[in-house]
């Protein structure tokens, strides 16, 4: 059975792990405080599930998502998620992660600087945009009528494919944004940030986004 890695096993950690087993993956998590801590969530998962270090999660993974606050992914571990995909759902606040000069200025993207701190990787953003309790009630099976859709954006064919089969399986149609250096579309405050679309209204969400700048 592939693997998903979990670097964080919050809200949205949690149910994509949820998800996961669901869907006949092994499910690796982990988070700061150590394995110890996340005993009722493995538990509650089951026997395809096991807890660990950040890194043991990392190397596990075939597939390694990154679901902590923006502010912490400095410490996300570099060398095994070498060559390896890594699914971004990360989202800047600046209350919470504090001011970084560069998204405040538009930049760069919250993808891409992960994608700096892991030059190796194949960053892939996604499940940014969803409330992480929908993960597990808005799934439908692929060709359902009003299909809610996820957008990703990645710089790496192969990859976005990948992650894009692993949405579909989750119950989820999926729209390309593009390249790492459009996902600011699906970023806080832009249309399709939060509520529920289909592919067709996503699209249209995408396409009407505005920087933040345009906005005021
Ligand atoms: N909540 C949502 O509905 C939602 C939706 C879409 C996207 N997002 C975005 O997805 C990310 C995660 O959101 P969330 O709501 O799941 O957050 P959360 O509930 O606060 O969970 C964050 C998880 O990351 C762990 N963590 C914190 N620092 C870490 C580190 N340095 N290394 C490893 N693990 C670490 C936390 O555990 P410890 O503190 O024990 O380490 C916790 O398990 C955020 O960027 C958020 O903006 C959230």
């Amino acid at each position: 059975m592939p693997t998903l890695g979990l670097i964080g096993a919050g809200h949205i950690g949690s149910q994509l792990a949820r998800l996961a087993i669901a869907n006949g993956y092994d499910v690796v998590i982990s988070n700061s405080r150590g394995p110890e801590t996340l005993a009722p969530l493995a538990a509650e998962l089951g026997p395809r599930a096991r807890a660990a270090t950040p890194a043991a999660a990392a190397a596990a993974g075939d597939l390694v998502v990154v679901t902590i606050p923006l502010k912490a992914i400095h410490t996300v571990p570099v060398e095994p998620l070498k060559g390896k995909i890594v699914i971004d759902t990360n989202n800047y606040y600046p209350q919470r992660d504090g001011h970084i000069a560069e998204l405040d200025n538009e930049s760069t993207t919250t993808a891409e600087l992960l994608q700096r701190h892991l030059p190796a990787s194949k960053v892939v953003k996604a499940f940014n945009h969803i409330q992480a309790a929908q993960l597990t009630t808005d799934g439908q099976p692929k060709g359902s009528a009003n299909r809610r859709a996820l957008a990703i954006a990645g710089d790496d064919a192969a990859a976005k494919k990948t992650v894009a089969n692993l949405i579909d399986r989750f119950g989820f149609d999926v729209v390309d944004a593009g390249p790492l250096s459009e996902g600011w579309r699906i970023q806080r405050d832009t249309p399709g940030y939060g509520p529920r679309r289909t592919a067709e209204q996503l699209r249209g969400d995408l396409a009407a986004a505005k920087r933040y700048r345009d906005m005021k």
